[in-house]
């Protein structure tokens, strides 16, 4: 059976590249859109995409935040998964981007679904983190409040930006009344492996550069979010997403070992356990520690609707450890 042709974008990021390759392997055919044309042939070239390049062609959309500038091409796309952000201190681009092809959809009667990348972010206000509130179990159905500006620091920018796109979204859902629906799905902090690290400095980039220090030996005293999710199951949920059995206008959680969440500090477990010998050798170093922002999460709508569970956290760090391990192996570091 011939599948749908789905439009992807952000595919050259550590979640979009995993939802390429997962909807390829589902037998989608995919439409990606890069900013550039070079980003084509790296890739085409990735040793992950072997076997895969055959259902995949390209567009190049220069600014995607430009009125019109998906309209050429969604001709024949069923769903649209936009993974796609400018996730550094602007809040109006990601907002430009959303509208542009939200609007191009809406000129677009083959579209059935799109499927958006929110953020936990989103749930709550950035100075909840401040709180001593820890019992409190956050929902799906929670939408921050505290968007106005000044943002003082990147990080108050992007809480308000993925904020502003949710609710732009919800609203754009009750005034246009689209023939397509939408699902946001709320990653929490993703982890594990990432396809295009090729040394540590690629490896420590994001959410990841928080985290990894700890096996350095490093004591970090700023307290980070315990809730972790591993990114395929997040590209997994993506191409899930656009399943019609996935009920739509909704909104879902993603993340691990909920409502609870996790320790930080277990990572110093899960490496002693996984990987004695890596850390009788000091390769990974069991000295450091990362304090935990408690935020208990909701997932059972997420689990209902589709139909599994996040990995859980030790496995998450099992592969994102297997990962750092190799990539120091195998440049031969000395430690
Ligand atoms: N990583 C996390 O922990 C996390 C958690 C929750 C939610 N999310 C959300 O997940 C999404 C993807 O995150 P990620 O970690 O995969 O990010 P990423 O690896 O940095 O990838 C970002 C993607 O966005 C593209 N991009 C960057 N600036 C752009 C611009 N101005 N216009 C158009 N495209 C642009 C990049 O394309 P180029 O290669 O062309 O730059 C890349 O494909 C984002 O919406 C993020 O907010 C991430």
């Amino acid at each position: 059976m011939t599948k749908e042709t789905i439009l992807i974008t952000g595919v050259t990021g550590y979640i979009g590249f995993k939802v390429l390759r997962i909807a390829l392997a589902q037998g989608y055919r995919v439409r990606g859109v890069v900013r550039k044309e070079e980003q084509i042939s790296k890739i085409k070239s990735h040793p992950l995409m072997d076997g895969l390049i055959g259902g995949v062609e390209f567009v190049v959309i220069p600014d995607m935040g430009k009125a019109g500038a998906f309209d050429p091409v969604l001709d024949g796309i069923s769903a649209i998964i936009h993974t796609d952000d400018y996730i550094r201190d602007i809040v109006q681009p990601p907002l430009d981007m959303e509208s542009s092809l939200l609007k191009s959809a809406l000129n677009t009667p083959s579209v059935r679904r799109v499927v958006i990348t929110s953020s936990v972010v989103t749930l709550i206000p950035l100075s909840w983190l401040a709180s001593s509130d820890v019992d409190t179990v956050f929902t799906s159905r929670d939408l921050n409040t505290d968007t106005a500006p000044p943002y003082h620091n990147a990080m108050e920018a992007y809480w308000a930006s993925k904020t502003l796109a949710r609710k732009h979204v919800h609203e754009f859902l009750s005034q246009k009344k689209p023939h397509f629906d939408i699902i946001q799905l709320l990653p929490s902090v993703v982890l594990g492996p990432d396809d295009w690290a090729t040394d540590l400095e690629t490896l420590f980039v994001g959410t990841r550069a928080m985290i990894m220090p700890i096996v350095q030996g490093k004591v970090m005293e700023a307290p980070v979010v315990g809730v972790p999710v591993l990114v395929d199951d997040v590209a997994l949920a993506h191409v899930d997403a656009i399943k019609p059995s996935v009920p739509g206008n909704k909104d879902y959680i993603l993340s691990s070992n909920t409502p609870d969440g996790i320790e930080w500090n277990s990572i110093l477990d899960i490496a002693q356990q996984h990987f004695p010998g890596e850390v009788a050798s000091g390769l990974l170093q069991c000295t450091g520690s990362l304090p935990t922002r408690r935020w208990k999460l909701d997932t059972s709508d997420t689990e209902k609707a589709f139909g599994w569970k996040c990995t859980s956290f030790e496995d998450t760090m099992r592969k994102l450890l297997q990962q750092y391990i190799t990539l120091i192996k195998e440049s031969g570091a000395s430690l």
